[in-house]
């Protein structure tokens, strides 16, 4: 069951894709500035319409990309970490510094024009000690910010040295979007599920056998299957090889990018079930990625709704459902369905327009508007939403 305990913490993270140069440079914002908390045995879903950054926000933070700036931490630990705001604090100082000192030297000449002979030496030598004291406070602070640089860029590293982090890393496992394009064709379904215990660093044939046999059966799948290939399972079939390939290195903590989207509507409860059943045998805590609400309600103990590459509310399940503030959310609300046939036939889906927020002159915030429920607004909306609360 859920504790409140953090395994894992994302802060202010962003993953910016570049391409190009010059005039034709272009920058996808796919994560921009993102928050939150997993807490240790919780399904906590992540949910979004398409190209909002969900499989940007899991890749990141099992490290199979290195973030523009922000943190994310596992298991109390930084695992990755982008540089991007280091450098600005960098600049910051720099300029700052140029301007205060800039400053002074413009005083400084308006009082050698007006003063006296005598006092000259002795105002040069006042300005310059206080010269001198500026540029110091900002070559320590550089220092600083250079030192947490260089820690960042190792945490960021694609593939750390660190052996700590490196052992850490192997607690953390993800079911990756598509079934069919993440399993290697040629190899047998048994390969493919040991290939993260060679990795790991395990030799013993037998113990390999037996850990694969064992994971087959914890997903539904039997003894015999090991030595086929993908191509011959099923939809739902290969989506539990995904699922066992995850399980076979005993992990705590597992990010399921959309797995069930790309099977049968018949076959989705199936591995629903399979993961819920899983997550009460084995304690794993789960990062649960969706396009639409109705898919992580009955499985979820807290959602966040992405937009964008923001987070624009994040709330336990039940509250989410019953007090949805954001407009977006309300829009994806709309369009889960209800099994009530006449509530179908005059069901109205809510189409959300960003256009309407005013964030020119007062931008937003994620504020926590009810414990544990935040959303995403500015100062006129936080106070519309707290009239709008039930
Ligand atoms: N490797 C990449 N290089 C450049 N742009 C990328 C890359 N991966 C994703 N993007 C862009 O980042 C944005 C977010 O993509 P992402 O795959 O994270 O969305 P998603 O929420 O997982 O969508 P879906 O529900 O369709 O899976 C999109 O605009 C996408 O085009
Ligand atoms: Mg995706």
């Amino acid at each position: 069951m859920a504790t409140q305990e953090p395994i894992l913490s994302v802060r202010n993270l962003k993953t910016y894709f570049k391409s190009g140069f010059g005039k034709n440079k272009l920058v996808v914002k796919a994560v921009d500035g993102v928050s939150f908390d997993i807490y240790k045995g919780e399904v906590f879903g992540l949910v979004g319409e398409s190209g909002c950054g969900k499989t940007t926000t899991g890749r990141t933070i099992i490290k199979l990309y290195t973030p523009t700036d922000g943190e994310v931490y596992f298991k109390g630990r930084r695992i990755n970490a982008g540089i991007d705001s280091i450098k600005n604090a960098i600049k910051d100082a720099k300029t700052d510094t140029k301007n205060k000192i800039n400053e002074l030297n413009s005083e400084l000449n308006e009082k050698l024009a007006e003063a006296d002979e005598s006092e000259k030496e002795k105002l040069k030598t006042t300005y310059a000690d206080q010269i001198k004291e500026l540029e110091d406070i900002r070559d320590k602070k550089i220092d600083k910010l250079k030192i947490e640089m260089v820690k960042r860029k190792k945490d960021g590293a694609p593939e750390s040295k660190d052996k700590t982090n490196a052992a850490l890393m192997k607690k953390m496992q993800m079911i990756f979007q598509d079934p069919i394009a993440s399993l290697n064709p040629r190899m047998t379904v048994k390969e493919i599920i040991a290939e993260g215990l060679r990795i790991s660093g395990e030799k013993k044939e037998k113990t390999i056998i037996k850990k694969v046999e064992e994971v087959l059966e914890t997903v539904g799948l039997l003894p015999e299957h090991a030595n086929r290939y993908p191509h011959e399972f099923s939809g739902g079939q290969r989506q539990r090889i995904g699922v066992a390939r995850a399980l076979v290195i005993s992990p705590e903590f597992i990010i399921a990018d959309e797995p069930i989207s790309a099977l049968d509507v018949s076959i989705q409860a199936q591995v629903i079930n399979l993961l819920n059943d899983l997550r009460d045998e084995l304690g794993l805590t789960i990062l649960f990625i969706a396009h639409d609400l109705s898919v992580v309600q009955y499985f979820s103990d807290r959602i966040a709704v992405m937009y964008f590459g923001k987070l624009v509310e994040l709330a336990p399940t039940d509250e989410l459902f019953k007090n949805p503030l954001h407009p977006y959310t309300r829009s994806l609300l709309s369009a889960v369905p209800v099994p009530d046939p006449n509530f179908e036939k005059k069901r109205q889906r809510i189409k959300y327009n960003p256009s309407m927020h005013e964030y020119r002159t007062d931008p937003p915030e994620l504020h926590e508007i009810k414990k544990g429920h935040y959303i995403l607004a500015n100062t006129k909306e936080l106070e519309q939403y707290k009239k709008e609360m039930k």
